[in-house]
């Protein structure tokens, strides 16, 4: 149950005589800011005046004479201009809660109209470690995919993989150059990955000697307008502003593309001191069209290339697997890019006969309205590209499932990718479903850039879990080394803690930004025991249970209709208000795919417990009776952080 559309309903046919829409009307009913303005407030009568000219405070009145608010608010005043604040009645919330303890869903209803959607995560390059950048669109979907099933969507989970790449092309290179076969046997993955940084470094070489020429006919075009303009006269005073504006952009640009120049030359310099790399560069003049060659030969059916494909990709999965593992993350199909190899010259053909791709310099290009480059399907040599696989990953999806959405969670940086396949697709014909980007920010390091280890290489997705595991498990034995010895964790149940703690951690510091801005990492910040932090609501919950252990508390046993729940302390009144708001905090997340939403939710449900728990004692209630309705509270309010942490994939655990 919602308790913003119970008062929803009961002010829809009275909000009717207003306006012929009444959604934007009702929608400004909100939870209020303050308990001193009541629970929710609606602010409908201000629009309303305003537009009928009248007074608003008269309009509030008259809305209020008609509606019908029985057993549900006990309360409603005027406020302001024509605020109406709404108080729920005690009894209707005291029912709500013991329906939500009778409810295995904790009273959150499942949606009358379940949508088919498919989640389109995680979806890393494989044949590369995976990196910390992985961790965000992993958690991410994992998320959305757990809350939407749990509203009643019907969700199917893709893992897209990277798996048919230039990367390959450049590991075959590699592999058939420069691999040490020793190495490989031992740790393939690692071998595998060496061996395309290595690859990588030595066409990062060419790319780079093919700029140095650029650059230096930028610096003289530069310094040659610097001389005309430093030699030119000026007819008035604007002019030599103008004038003088220009030129100190212009020295500024020399000054960057002079610093540019000095870091590429020490650049080779240091290159030039590394005989064995100068030695491959020689050898490896072209290997850049040499993994084009590649990359094409495995996409032909290249016997040996396609063996060595087969046989790295086992290696590649193992790999991704176990990061899953012990994320708990799976998927319900992983159709990778390689899946989709033998489509895409229909693909092609068909928008090629539908007339919506044209040859333009030798490309297939589709046009598109409102975008200024257009999007390329088919290269001049005849290669596909990610957005023809991506194009024929629509045309499967929609053949196999029909979604009325299709959620891609994929960092920022391709969002012009995704508008255009989006617009491409509508005009290829799919337009029913709901197309999404559920694009997110960046992970950066406390220096304020993308977070890198100090090498310079992106951390490793693994070593970044080891290391909260590892940071949480110092901080639990610190915790454990200071409790009376007959309540300490046993070495055992410490290390299970530090796992759910430091996992835990890591996801909900990830899930509790908002998706689109940037992050700072920091193992401090994420397994603090204080504030919005994983450990901070999975404590509350321990907490509960070790209220429970003392009071020799057995929940699920006791007949909840028989009990008394009494809400008297305003602080037992706010947090099982919060806690009926679970379901509103759910429904709210898919309306922007905002996992932060329940983050929230879980935090002030976590705060408003602290207080009930200062303010109300339990085990020490004046009465039996009010022990345990208090004891109640404290069920549900485990219950339901249990569930919440659950739908972000992060698990509890009763002692900690
Ligand atoms: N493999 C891609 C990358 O690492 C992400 C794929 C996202 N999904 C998609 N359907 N394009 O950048």
């Amino acid at each position: 149950m919602s308790l913003l559309s119970e008062i929803k309903n009961r002010f829809t046919s009275v909000l009717a005589d207003y306006a012929d829409d009444v959604e934007p009307l009702l929608a400004m009913l909100k939870p209020s800011q303050d308990e001193k303005f009541g629970d929710y407030q609606l602010n409908c009568a201000m629009p309303i005046g305003k537009k009928s000219k009248r007074p608003p405070r008269e309009v509030a009145g008259e809305i209020v004479a008609k509606v019908d608010l029985d057993g549900l608010c006990e309360k409603v005043e005027i406020a302001g201009p024509g605020f109406i604040n709404l108080t729920l009645d005690k009894n209707f919330v005291t029912s709500q809660v013991k329906s939500a303890l009778a409810d295995e869903r904790l009273g959150v209803t499942p949606c009358p109209n379940p949508q088919t959607v498919i989640i389109d995560f995680s979806s890393p390059n494989v044949a590369k470690p995976m990196h910390v950048g992985h961790i965000r669109s992993t958690v991410i979907g994992d998320s959305l995919a757990k809350i939407m099933r749990f509203l009643g969507h019907n969700v199917i989970t893709d893992n897209h993989l990277g798996d048919w790449g230039t990367q390959f092309g450049m590991i075959i290179y590699g592999y058939k150059n420069f691999a040490n076969a020793e190495k490989y046997e031992a740790a393939p993955v690692l071998e595998l990955s060496t061996i395309y940084r290595y690859v990588r470094r030595l066409m990062d070489y060419f790319e780079k000697k093919a700029s140095q020429p650029r650059l230096e006919a930028e610096l003289l075009t530069l310094k040659e307008k610097v001389a005309e303009l430093e030699s030119a006269e000026h007819e008035n005073e604007k002019a030599a502003k103008k004038a003088a504006k220009n030129l100190k952009s212009l020295k500024n640009k020399i000054a960057s593309v002079e610093g540019a120049t000095a870091s590429l030359a020490d650049y080779f310099v240091t290159t030039a001191n590394d005989s064995d790399f100068s030695n491959d560069l020689e050898k490896h003049k072209d290997i850049a069209q040499a993994v084009l060659l590649e990359t094409a030969k495995l996409h032909e059916g290249d016997a040996e290339n396609v063996a060595l494909w087969n046989e790295f990709m086992p290696h590649c999965q193992d790999e991704i697997q176990r990061v899953y593992a012990r994320l708990d993350i799976e998927f319900d199909h992983t159709f990778g890019e390689s899946h989709y190899h033998s489509m895409l010259g229909d693909v092609v053909e068909d928008f090629k006969t539908k007339g919506i791709a044209e040859e333009s310099e030798g490309a297939l290009c589709v046009f598109l309205d409102g975008f200024e480059a257009p999007m390329i399907i088919q290269k001049r040599d005849g290669a596909f590209l990610y957005s023809t696989t991506d194009l024929a990953t629509i045309k499967f999806r929609m053949d196999k499932w029909k979604p009325d959405a299709v959620l891609y969670v994929v960092d920022h940086r391709q969002s012009d990718h995704f508008d255009k396949l989006f617009a491409a697709a509508r005009k290829w014909g799919y337009s029913g479903p709901d197309f999404f980007h559920c694009s997110f920010g960046t992970v950066m390091g406390e220096d304020g850039k993308p977070y890198k280890t100090r090498s310079g290489d992106t951390i490793g997705l693994e070593g970044l879990l080891n290391r909260a595991v590892e940071e949480a498990h110092t901080l639990v034995n610190e915790v454990n080394e200071k409790r009376p010895e007959a309540e300490r964790l046993t070495s055992d149940e410490c290390k299970d803690v530090a796992n759910v703690i430091g996992l835990g951690g890591l996801k909900y510091a990830d899930l509790s930004q908002h998706r689109s801005s940037d992050y700072v990492f920091s193992y401090e910040k994420m397994l603090a025991l204080k504030g919005d932090t994983a450990p901070y609501v999975q404590y509350s919950y321990a907490r509960v249970y070790g209220i429970f252990r003392k009071g020799d508390f057995e929940p699920n046993t006791q007949d909840v209709s028989a009990t008394k729940l009494m809400l008297e302390n305003p602080a037992e009144r706010s947090l099982a208000i919060k806690l009926l708001r679970f379901e509103e905090a759910l429904s709210d997340i898919l309306t922007e795919y905002k996992p932060n939403l329940l983050t929230g939710y879980l935090f002030e449900l976590s705060q408003l417990f602290a207080s009930f728990f200062e303010q109300c004692p339990v085990l020490k209630a004046e009465t039996e009776e009010l022990k345990q309705s208090r004891f109640l509270l404290c069920d549900l309010t485990a219950r339901v952080i249990k569930q919440g942490l659950s739908l972000l994939g992060i698990q509890v655990r009763q002692k900690m």
